[in-house]
């Protein structure tokens, strides 16, 4: 039978119980963790968020009732045990706990909460996902997701603290909106008041934090939810969290890329005691795609992308040759002592992997202990072959894995993710690196074919750089935006530009977009007018904190950073959200639902 408490308190958390503590008395409260009887003796592990600490009942000390009260107890049982703690001795001793050195001989107990069997056992890293997102309450009992979630409220008090050193407010912003333009599918939720209308729960807070500056505010910020309808993948959920900033009266990249390395130096700090570069790399965004097929490039290893063009050119390989007549492209990684260990299997595999990113194949030429293996040694001359060589600078044992098309981004996106492939593959990354960088100068516009038109690779607000103006009209894919992306170890963990603030850009950016009068009116009419009353020159960004929580607790599963996550098909196993609701609230909606026939 449960106990109550009775105004009992807790004097001491199970993992604070150390040597400072013996001789004294303590009460402790938690969930019975493991149980060894060994006759007169019964050994309790007890744990709470703090840790574990052993607990003992000894006939010689406590009375046989209390014994046998002892003996009743469960797994997951939340007991109160108050008692000495004392010295352990000899191989009792264990070094591996922070609370190795004492145990609580028990005087007191009281069972506060009976547990029925747990569906898993708690702590058993293994146990089936899904099952643990089912029980997720259970789950979070679990010391690695305790630790990331105190890791996550680090962050979040370091944020406030730096953000508010800096003079920035902290301001909440409607989740109840109008959609926002950061190019997801929205979530909706349907007005009762208003039948046929839709609120969007925000994607982002970009535009009222961009209404903040014109009202004034100066400096905000915001942990801000955010809600993307698309596919999910390890680093994705359909809800997540941004730290949200926007700045007033900055007309430079600098300013934001500034103020965000030292938050992200200082947290880095505290929470892995890690010293990040207080400047990180800048990179060009087509430096960034050339040398490493990616916006997000990961530097903690090379194999860097090099161009063949210049032998290409003049190639007998009809490929390589037509490629580069299409306008095209040749570009190759080499796999340093690769040549002996891909195995013609393996290279077939690499084909098909490159193919999924729409390149038309891999060539491959290696320089193996068993002379030369190439896949199109056939059609070149030995001199083509040493010139590919030389212009790579391979060595004895490398392998060149070639990739030519008339597109030079399949070409380089391609080869990037085979990069990334073959290091985790090879163990090429750097262990215990956190690599960082900021990508810079992206393109403002990128050509949607599904579309056919420009639309914006950030947001229609984002500035172009003022030295592009002049291309807006004629040559939209020139033109640079002042914008920048922060990724550490080959993951975006967040992004922001200079806005605009100049009426005549903004007419000229929805012209590009090819927006007309009415959709501007109808889709951001509200923002564009708060335009007309004084805007302060502005700019921010935001970084996905899920993905920095990541980093710092080193998992690449984003469920492992949030308290009540969804699945891959974004729903919830515990709640079972989402789920039909009943005939009257649809009613009250005015919304009738149909079935779907695909
Ligand atoms: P952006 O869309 O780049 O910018 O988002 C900023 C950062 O949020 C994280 N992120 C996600 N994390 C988890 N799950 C998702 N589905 C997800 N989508 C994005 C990424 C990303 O870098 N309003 C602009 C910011 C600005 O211009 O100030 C914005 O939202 O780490």
């Amino acid at each position: 039978m449960a106990e109550l408490l009775n105004g009992q308190q807790r004097t001491v958390m199970c993992g604070d119980v150390t040597c400072e503590y013996i001789g004294k008395e303590i009460t402790l409260m938690g969930w019975v963790h493991r149980r060894r009887d060994l006759g007169g003796l019964i050994f309790l592990q007890l744990r709470d968020r703090s840790g574990i600490v052993q607990i003992v009942f000894d006939t010689d000390i406590c009375s046989q009732d209390l014994l046998d009260k002892a003996s009743t107890l469960k797994l997951e049982y939340v007991i109160s045990v108050v008692g000495k703690v004392r010295r352990r001795v000899g191989n009792n001793i264990n070094p591996n706990m922070k609370t190795g050195e004492v145990e609580l001989v028990a005087e007191q107990l009281k069972i506060l909460s009976e547990a029925d069997v747990t569906p898993f056992s708690i702590g058993d890293e293994n146990a089936n996902e899904t099952l643990r997102l089912k029980y997720r309450y259970l789950d979070l009992r679990r010391e690695s997701l305790q630790k990331n979630l105190v890791t996550r409220s680090k962050i979040y008090q370091i944020t406030r603290n730096y953000l508010a050193d800096h003079g920035f407010i902290e301001v909440e912003t409607p989740m109840l909106g109008k959609s926002t333009p950061e190019g997801a599918r929205d979530y909706l939720v349907p007005s009762r008041i208003h039948p046929g209308s839709f609120y969007a729960l925000p994607q982002s807070p970009q535009i009222y934090k961009q209404l903040l500056m014109i009202g004034g505010m100066d400096r905000y910020f915001q942990i801000a939810k955010c809600f993307r309808d698309e596919d999910l993948r390890a680093n994705r959920q359909p809800e997540f969290t941004q730290i949200d900033l926007e700045m007033s009266f900055v007309d430079c990249e600098e300013e934001v890329m500034t103020l965000t390395e030292g938050l992200l130096v200082k947290m880095f700090k505290e929470i892995r005691n890690v010293d990040l570069p207080e400047h990180f790399v800048r990179m060009p965004w087509t430096e960034c795609m050339n040398r490493y097929g990616s916006d997000k490039p990961d530097l903690r290893f090379e194999m860097e992308i090099q161009c063949l063009d210049s032998v290409a050119k003049q190639s007998q390989f009809a490929v390589f040759a037509n490629a580069i007549n299409a306008g095209g492209t040749v570009r190759a990684i080499v796999l340093k002592g690769g040549a002996d260990q891909l195995s013609r299997k393996d290279l077939d595999r690499l084909v098909e992997f490159v193919k999924t990113y729409r390149a038309k194949g891999l060539a491959w030429y290696g320089l193996g202990k068993d002379g030369v293996k190439c896949s199109f040694a056939k059609a070149v001359s030995e001199s083509e072959l040493d010139g590919i060589a030389s212009a790579l600078r391979m060595q004895a044992g490398d392998i060149a894995l070639i990739v030519a098309d008339a597109d030079w981004q399949t070409a380089v996106v391609s080869l990037g993710a085979l990069r990334c492939h073959l290091a985790a593959k090879f163990g090429l990354i750097k262990p215990d690196t956190f690599a960082c960088l900021w990508v810079v100068d992206f393109p403002l516009f990128e050509y949607s074919e599904e579309e056919g038109r420009f639309v914006a690779m950030h947001h229609p607000f984002t500035s172009p750089k003022n030295e592009d103006l002049q291309y807006m009209k004629i040559d939209p894919a020139r033109v640079r935006a002042k914008a920048y992306d922060v990724v550490i170890n080959g993951d975006e963990m967040g992004g922001g530009s200079m806005r605009i603030y100049n009426r005549e850009v903004q007419k000229l950016m929805f012209e590009t977009l090819g927006f007309t009068d009415e959709q501007i009116a109808e889709r951001f009419g509200f923002f564009v007018d708060a335009f007309k009353y004084g805007t302060p020159p502005h700019g921010g960004l935001a970084l996905g904190l899920d993905r920095l929580v990541m980093v710092l607790t080193d998992t690449n599963n984003i469920k492992d950073v949030i308290a009540f996550p969804k699945m891959q098909n974004a729903s919830c196993m515990m709640t079972e959200a989402p789920s039909p609701v009943d005939d009257k609230q649809l009613q009250e909606l005015s919304i009738v639902c149909e079935e779907k026939n695909d």
